[in-house]
């Protein structure tokens, strides 16, 4: 690999699923493990498989399907962690454990206890053990932009000497300022005497918003390795965000002249795909990836972009994917024009998926004039989160508005197969018709998050609903699209439903169900 080669882990998968509320099931995780490994991403950190067995699952069937990049799972340091971590990523083509343990101060005391013999010692024991189950080894020293200059170097030397090819240095809380993170990063490269047998690694977290200057402090002083999370998602206020970062170095090759394997013509389609499954939205004027980024809204500006497009653009929306929706399809489109539509989007449906696809394209067609690629990509996704439900929705009806008090619903469901039906009352539309769901098959699930955003502009465009259930400390998100907002609301929460039951046939936890 050529000198300036950085290395991009992502760790969406693990850090990005820690933020409360992100959780993903099996079928998301795969679909953006095999997004991440098309737009060529090194190393993904597929989870954590001592949590709990679905991240030893994800893991596992993770590394079954991946083949292009690196499958990666995380291991405190305990022999239990580190051994089924080595199981979890036993089927990858390419598979690393990344293994950690506390080095400040603050951390040593506080959290794990120990004194810093002891943890020097069980760094030098879990790195040997990883490395007796794996060729690739990556040890991070977690909260090590706190830890005292003597100490880092001890323990990141003995780290490298027990056979870890990866050594990560993580701003854990967020804390580091640009000057000072480069700083730490020089230091090691001055003072540890094996650190060329090493990659080394920065993983930030954006507590000051400073998660990817940090990030490129640290690879302009040596880092070769940047741990980073599609949209920024992480803990607290997130990671250091993949796209910001990849087209930070793509664009200013002026100044930093490092290449990455990341094709940026992804990141739009991994970015809606990531913000779709855990309802985490991107805002509006989110670098690179905000539905704001390539907008020049003031005259001045949309004038000199219309001239001369470097005017004001410092990078083209096509590099980071981002296609106008054009005007496809429309009510007399036949079946071969949708079908070339779909694979022109990316998609390879098999026949019965194509059939079921255009069906309802054609009912969509009939209720919006013009559809655009996002109409399909939306009718085609709202089917993906659907095809294993227990409970489907057969038909809605909404009563509301200034004369009907209070708002009315009448819904009928199938659940496993048994039609059922019923009306309630609730303070809004949406309410009633969640309450007539809670009548239908009454539960426990509180509602967390309720979310409405239009797939397109117009009063007709499709709307896809986000709603977030909690049970029992679990998490889900359900999506669901429609031209009709009600059915879209309704479908979101059948989904987030369905998702709870699928997880609870899972694990057997708690019922459900009253
Ligand atoms: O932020 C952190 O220190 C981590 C480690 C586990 C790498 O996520
Ligand atoms: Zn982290």
């Amino acid at each position: 690999m050529s000198a300036n080669r950085i290395i991009i882990f992502d760790t969406t998968l693990r850090d990005g699923e820690q933020s409360p509320g992100a959780s993903m099931n099996l079928d998301e995780k795969l679909r953006i493990a095999k997004t991440l490994e098309g737009m060529g991403v090194d190393i993904i950190e597929a989870g954590f498989p001592i949590a709990s067995g679905g991240d030893f699952e994800a893991v596992r069937e993770i590394a079954n399907a991946v083949a292009q990049s690196t499958v990666c799972g995380l291991a405190r340091a305990l022999a239990k962690d580190i051994e089924l971590c080595a199981e979890a990523i036993k089927p990858a083509r390419r598979g690393r454990i990344h293994t950690f343990l506390s080095t400040s101060p603050l951390h040593m005391k506080h959290k794990l206890q120990m004194e810093p013999e002891q943890v020097h010692e069980a760094v030098i024991k879990s790195v040997a053990l990883a490395r007796n189950l794996c060729d690739d080894v990556e040890w991070s020293a977690e909260d090590g932009s706190r830890t005292e200059h003597d100490f880092l170097c001890r323990c990141v030397e003995s780290a490298i000497d027990a056979g870890a090819g990866t050594v990560n240095i993580p701003d854990t809380v967020g804390y580091a300022i640009p000057n000072e993170y480069a700083d730490l990063i020089a230091m090691l490269f001055n003072r540890v005497p094996n650190i060329d047998k090493a990659v080394i690694s920065v993983h930030c977290h954006n507590d000051l918003g400073l998660a990817v200057a940090n990030s490129l402090a640290a690879v302009q002083a040596g880092a070769r390795q940047v741990e980073c999370t599609i949209n920024g998602l992480g803990e607290r206020a997130g990671n250091a965000a993949m796209e910001e970062l990849v087209m930070a170095l793509r664009t200013r090759q002026d100044l930093m002249p490092f290449q990455t394997a990341i094709k940026t013509e992804h990141i739009t389609k991994a970015s809606r795909l990531v913000a779709g499954v855990t309802g985490f939205n991107v805002q509006p004027n989110k670098a690179i990836v905000g539905a704001n980024a390539f907008a020049h809204e003031a005259g001045i500006h949309q004038d000199g972009v219309l001239k001369y497009a470097a005017t004001y653009e410092i990078m083209t929306p096509e590099s980071v994917g981002l296609r106008e929706s054009k005007l496809v399809l429309g009510k007399h489109s036949g079946r071969h024009a949708f079908i070339e539509k779909l694979k022109d989007l990316g998609y390879s449906l098999d026949e019965t998926e194509v059939n079921d696809a255009f069906k309802r394209f054609k009912d969509l067609a009939d209720k919006k004039k013009d559809i655009f690629d996002d109409d399909i990509v939306a009718l085609v996704d709202d089917e993906v989160v659907r095809v294993n439900d227990h409970i489907r929705m057969i038909s809605l009806e909404i009563m509301c508005g200034t004369k009907h008090r209070p708002p009315k619903a009448e819904l009928e469901l199938r659940i496993n197969g048994a039609l059922k039906a019923c009306s309630a009352t609730g303070g809004g539309p949406v309410d009633a018709a969640f309450n007539c769901v809670k009548k239908l098959f009454p539960h426990e699930a509180a509602l967390r998050l309720y979310q409405v955003h239009a797939v397109t502009e117009g009063t007709d465009a499709q709307a896809v609903v986000t709603v977030r259930l909690e049970n029992d400390n679990e998490s889900v998100n359900g999506q669901g699209a429609d031209t009709d907002t009600m059915v879209a609301s309704v479908k979101a929460y059948l989904n987030a439903l369905n998702k709870l039951l699928a997880n609870q046939e899972k694990s057997s936890a708690k019922a459900l169900s009253a």
